[in-house]
């Protein structure tokens, strides 16, 4: 099968596409046909190998010293071909979407992944490129704010609201009730209001933590903003997010929980076959959709890896490896 194997830890110029073999598939694994793959602002930091001090050398002795010996990607969305003797919750046929997490795999034509494994059925008003971007935003969206306790009326504050967590974050903090203020560049103001923010502020003329509104819950979804900055907005007995911690916010959490009587969220919630299947059912109820920027065609992976690391995507960027409407291989992998 072919796959973009990363030569070394690097730019994008390291991803090659190479003949690899077909994932083997144990008794309690499937075998899925990738259709739809992501590049997220997580792969990019993968690639580079651009990681946070606290987890740098487990992660490095994990994904291999020299360079990458996994194959990158975590989000897709695919058909089964294959199912192992163990398997009972899918068929070969099924229509899925999936994140594979730390066992990566997604930059490839097939992923043999465990039924337990974080998977349900694809939702049935998406093409599979809207259903592979939905993992990482929808999952880290909906398990921080509902740790959060959003409730109706509350109001709440996307900073980094046009990125990949942040449109789902705008879509779910609605969804639970909240009144959405997204933090973006002006560029995004139309595409926020039309995911269900009611305020939108440009980052780039405004401050929002001196504007003299406070909120109960300020997310930073994308990590762009300063901790103490975002602290400041939060009413007391309110909760602060961090979608993408670094070393000395984990140090100053314990502190400023006791001084300033706020919450601070920074670890990113265990992913779920559950939550997955709650945003599938909200999906397709019509309550949340993808944002999709771009889509771009396996073979211009380096293009798409680019594009991304730039850090101004507009939601999510997906990469078509069989195209929605083409014919199936009939599971002859
Ligand atoms: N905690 C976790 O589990 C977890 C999971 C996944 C990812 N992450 C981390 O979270 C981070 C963000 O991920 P993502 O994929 O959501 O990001 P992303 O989609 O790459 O974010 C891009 C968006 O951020 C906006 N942006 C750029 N600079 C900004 C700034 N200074 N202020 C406000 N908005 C700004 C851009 O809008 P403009 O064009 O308008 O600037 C763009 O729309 C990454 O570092 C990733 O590793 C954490």
């Amino acid at each position: 099968m072919k796959a973009m194997i990363a030569t070394s830890y690097g730019p994008p110029e390291v991803l090659e596409i190479q003949d690899v073999e077909v994932p083997q598939m144990e008794k309690n694994e499937m075998l899925i046909r990738i259709y739809a793959t992501t590049v997220t602002a997580g792969d990019c930091e993968t690639r580079r190998f651009d990681m946070p001090t606290y987890v740098w050398l487990p992660l490095r002795l994990f994904m291999g010293i020299r360079k990458p010996k996994r194959i990158l990607g975590t989000e897709l969305a695919g058909v089964v071909v294959k199912v192992g003797s163990q398997v009972t919750r899918f068929q070969k046929g099924d229509s899925i979407f999936a994140f594979s997490g730390f066992k990566f795999g997604a930059y490839a034509e097939y992923v043999a992944l465990p039924e337990s494994g974080i998977i349900s059925g694809k939702p049935r008003n998406m093409s599979y490129e809207e259903a592979a971007v939905v993992q990482i935003g929808g999952l880290n969206a909906l398990g921080f704010l509902r740790e959060a306790n959003i409730s109706p009326g509350h109001k709440v504050l996307i900073y980094g609201a046009s990125g990949s967590i942040g449109t789902f974050a705008v879509q779910i903090a609605k969804i639970m009730g909240a009144e959405v203020t997204a933090v973006c560049s002006e560029r995004n103001f139309e595409m926020v209001k039309s995911i269900g923010a009611v305020h939108a502020i440009d980052y780039t003329q405004e401050d929002y933590a001196k504007a003299g509104e406070y909120y109960d819950c300020v997310f930073d979804a994308v990590g762009k903003d300063v901790f103490f900055h975002g602290l400041q907005a939060v009413k007391k007995g309110g909760c602060y997010i961090q979608a993408s911690p670094k070393f000395r916010h984990i140090l100053y959490k314990p502190w400023m929980q006791l001084l300033k009587r706020k919450r601070i969220l920074l670890m990113p919630p265990t992913e779920t076959v559950n939550d997955l299947e709650e945003l599938r059912v909200l999906i397709e109820a019509g309550k949340l959709r993808s944002v999709i920027d771009r889509i771009y065609a396996f073979e211009e992976m380096i293009e798409a890896h680019r594009y991304v690391e730039k850090g101004h995507k507009r939601g999510n960027v997906a990469i078509r490896i069989v195209d929605d409407r083409g014919e199936e291989d009939g599971g002859q992998a």
